[in-house]
């Protein structure tokens, strides 16, 4: 297993291209299950995480072709030919869940494994089968599956109302949405910019869709979907990673293709932490002001609040603050495994429950730590370029799944940092 070595080496300065957001390319791949016609996404990322849905959209019958070094993502699904999503694939990563809804939509039947457990997390998928369930659908768990069915062959428009707002849940349901017979209304809807990317990618493809971006989203179901080409929006969780490298390095860098519409709540935090984030018509210009950073409160919340993406990268940040920082998690229970694992580079954080208390420390000491999910990973290579001495991290398959290509962009602005195979 590859880990990765960094030596913290002072300020960074330079440029750093910010890709398609995987979340949103997750969600836009499964729409070409929802038509014959072919489906082209421009800006994807080059992720593990994309292979895997690529994988599983092949296993249902689709083709895809990576081009253009895998920036341009050819999908077309004239036939589902198998409407089984496998255990296999699917325990590698939740999001697979979203193939059930398009398939349920476009041929009236589909049977998707349930993801199974999650290091940050229950994270059960009740409210997918929910907003299916009020669309008309007929689910039957069993043998760790959900087998669905579409009475007469096709979903009906309902309002689907959810207790609780979910990223995934509210693009199923939109997915599902496009083709079911009448109008469905979303209601308690997320606002994320990635659902708003799968709106817009799925009105191109000819939906009538209004309100993506606020809280109900109304949908008038069509008979059939044509195809698009779509460019995947910036990632807003990659973009926040790479600011918060000059927050902790000093120095400055543009973040090329960020917008702050993308990271508001987040920018906020950074600048009363004493880090200033400037736009430029190219993207997000971002430097520490004079002197230590300070400490922050931060409460995660769905968009556009503070998003639990950047939470394990914030904490980071706040390890050498000056003061107290309290970081509230609300959106997944058991996502500070990072913690202990900051901690075993001299940070001082006590966990109680979804509350961190980072007290802040001059400096951070290299270590060999341990990546415990995706954004953990991240926070740890930050914390590793802001310490003394050198920090391996090791289980960096997590960070693969989410960053393309991070060595290469934190080594051209300056950071001593390389993946040692193993
Ligand atoms: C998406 C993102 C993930 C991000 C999360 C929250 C993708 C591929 N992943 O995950 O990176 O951390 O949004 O911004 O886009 N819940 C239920 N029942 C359900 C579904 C969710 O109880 O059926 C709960 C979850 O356990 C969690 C909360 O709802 O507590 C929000 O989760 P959700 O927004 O669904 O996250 P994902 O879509 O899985």
């Amino acid at each position: 297993m590859d880990s990765i070595l960094v030596r913290g080496n002072g300020a960074l300065n330079g440029v750093i291209p910010i890709a398609g957001a995987k979340n949103a390319c997750l969600t836009l791949m499964p729409a070409t299950l929802l038509t014959e016609e072919p489906l082209t996404l421009t800006n994807a990322p080059r992720l593990s995480d994309i292979a895997t849905m690529t994988q599983l959209l092949r296993s249902l019958g689709a083709e895809v072709a990576a081009l253009q070094d895998g920036q341009v993502l050819a999908l077309s699904s004239h036939k589902i030919t198998n409407h089984t999503a496998d255990y296999d694939i699917v325990r590698k990563m939740r999001a697979s869940i979203l193939v059930l809804g398009p398939m349920l939509a476009r041929d009236g039947h589909a049977v998707v494994s349930l993801p199974g457990g999650c290091a940050i997390g229950a994270r059960p998928v009740d409210l997918h089968l929910k907003a299916l369930e009020a669309m008309g659908a007929d689910l039957d768990l069993r043998d760790g599956y959900v087998h669905a069915r579409a009475p007469g062959g096709r979903l009906k428009g309902a309002v689907v109302d959810f207790p609780i707002v979910s990223v995934g849940a509210t693009e199923n349901a939109l997915l599902a949405a496009t083709l079911a017979k009448g109008t469905t209304e979303i209601r308690n809807a997320a606002r994320e910019p990635e659902i708003v990317d799968l709106a817009q990618c799925l009105r191109r493809m000819g939906a009538q869709i209004e309100g993506e971006g606020t809280s109900t989203i109304t949908i008038q179901g069509v008979d059939r979907l044509n195809g698009a080409t779509h460019r995947v929006v910036a990632d807003r969780i990659e973009l926040g990673t790479y600011m918060l490298a000059p927050a902790i390095c000093g120095g400055e860098v543009e973040c090329l293709g960020g917008r702050l519409d993308l990271v508001g709540a987040f920018a906020e935090r950074l600048d009363a932490a004493g880090v200033s984030v400037t736009e430029t018509p190219t993207g997000l210009k971002v430097a520490r002001r004079n002197g230590r950073i300070s400490a922050v409160n931060v409460t995660t919340e769905p968009f556009p609040g503070f998003p639990t993406d950047l939470q394990a990268q914030m904490m980071a940040l706040l390890c050498t603050a000056s003061g107290v920082s309290v970081l509230e998690e609300k959106i997944f229970e058991n996502r500070f495994m990072h913690a202990p694992e900051l901690a075993r580079m001299g940070a001082r954080i006590d966990v109680h429950g979804g509350t961190a208390t980072v007290t802040g420390v001059e400096t951070l000491r290299g270590a060999r730590v341990m990546a415990t999910d995706l954004r953990a990973s991240v926070s740890l290579i930050l914390a590793g370029l802001a310490a003394e001495g050198e920090t391996v991290v090791s289980r960096v398959y997590h960070l693969d799944r989410g960053y393309e290509k991070v060595e290469e962009k934190l080594r051209a602005c300056g950071a001593q940092i390389e993946r040692i195979k193993g």
